[in-house]
């Protein structure tokens, strides 16, 4: 497919569908990496389909941005921001509290806090591998086994989805501690799903492609280590990873907002223990 049939170069493009607004009224939900790109959106969709919202990033700022934008949407009360670093188990724990004493209660979470350091193998230093290691698999931990707690203690079921990516069912090239943190949480959401199904609580993980809207992964430099591995422009990049899906659709955040909300909700009640992939067909198409 050349670029140009690609539709994230077209202006026309429709922009994707808004949630129903009454999907998950009720509901309260906990999102880390609230506070730019996939958590954002994520955080933006469950707030448009009814949730209240606590927003959990380093962050404060891009928190506030994400803030602003949901009260924009669906009023002031439909979110919290709350500063943590998901490594911290302390700081985790005492984010868990705020949003259950400002929702009373708690039905959703979903751990998107995750960074991406590309190096090739015999380049990559050890701390970004270990920081990766931290962020990706330690900080989904924590938050899946402080959301487990809560809902146990409800007794009233919930939904854990944790976003992965296709990188964690197909190897991205140069991209290591990625790979094998995204295909962790694949299988963590698996054996989690196992754990948790007796207190009704599903788990499930959702892979998506690339989504290049708002993200911080996809930054100037890593779009250039991009350029790099594929012998290509910069400019090229965006255009080539979309003329890699079967759709020939850029991703948007909220296209994968709508998944998650759609997985949270009772429509998908029979589905734990799953990788969701939206990806406009990349992987299957290999
Ligand atoms: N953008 C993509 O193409 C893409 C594709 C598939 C999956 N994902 C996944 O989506 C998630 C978000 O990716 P993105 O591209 O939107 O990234 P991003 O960099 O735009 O957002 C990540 C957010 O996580 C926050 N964060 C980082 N470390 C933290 C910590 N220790 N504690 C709390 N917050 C922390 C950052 O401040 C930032 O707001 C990641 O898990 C990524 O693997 C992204």
């Amino acid at each position: 497919m050349s670029a140009a049939e690609s539709k994230n170069l077209d202006p026309k493009a429709p922009p994707p569908p808004a949630p129903p607004p009454d999907l998950l009224r009720g509901k309260a939900a906990l999102v880390t990496g609230a506070g730019s790109g996939l958590g954002r959106g994520i955080a933006e969709g469950l707030a448009r389909a009814g949730a209240r919202v606590a927003l959990v990033d380093i962050d404060l700022e891009a928190l506030g941005e994400t803030g602003a934008a949901i009260a924009r949407t669906a009023g002031a009360d439909a979110c919290l921001a709350v500063k943590a670093d998901v490594t911290d188990e302390t700081q985790v724990a005492g984010a868990f509290r705020q949003a259950v004493d400002a929702f009373g209660g708690l039905d959703l979470c979903v751990p998107a806090a995750g960074i991406a350091p590309a190096f090739p193998l015999v380049d990559f230093p050890v701390g970004p591998w270990r920081q990766a290691l931290e962020i990706n698999l330690t900080g989904y931990f924590l938050a899946a086994r402080e959301a487990a707690r809560v809902m146990i203690r409800q007794g009233r079921g919930g939904s854990i989805i944790l976003v992965a990516s296709k990188s964690g069912l197909e190897a991205s090239k140069a991209n290591s501690a990625y790979n094998a943190t995204k295909a962790g949480e694949i299988h963590l959401a698996r054996g989690w799903a196992l754990e948790l199904g007796p207190a009704g609580i599903r788990v499930n993980a959702v892979a998506p492609g690339n989504v290049f809207k708002g993200s911080k992964i996809w930054n100037e430099e890593y779009i250039k280590t991009c350029a790099r591995k594929r012998g290509i422009r910069p400019e090229e990049v965006i255009p080539y990873y979309v003329g890699l899906t079967a759709l020939g659709l850029e991703i948007q955040p909220e296209d994968v907002a709508n998944v998650v909300a759609w997985l949270a909700s009772d429509f998908a009640r029979t589905i734990t223990g799953q990788v969701i992939v939206c990806d406009a067909g990349q992987v299957c198409v290999r």
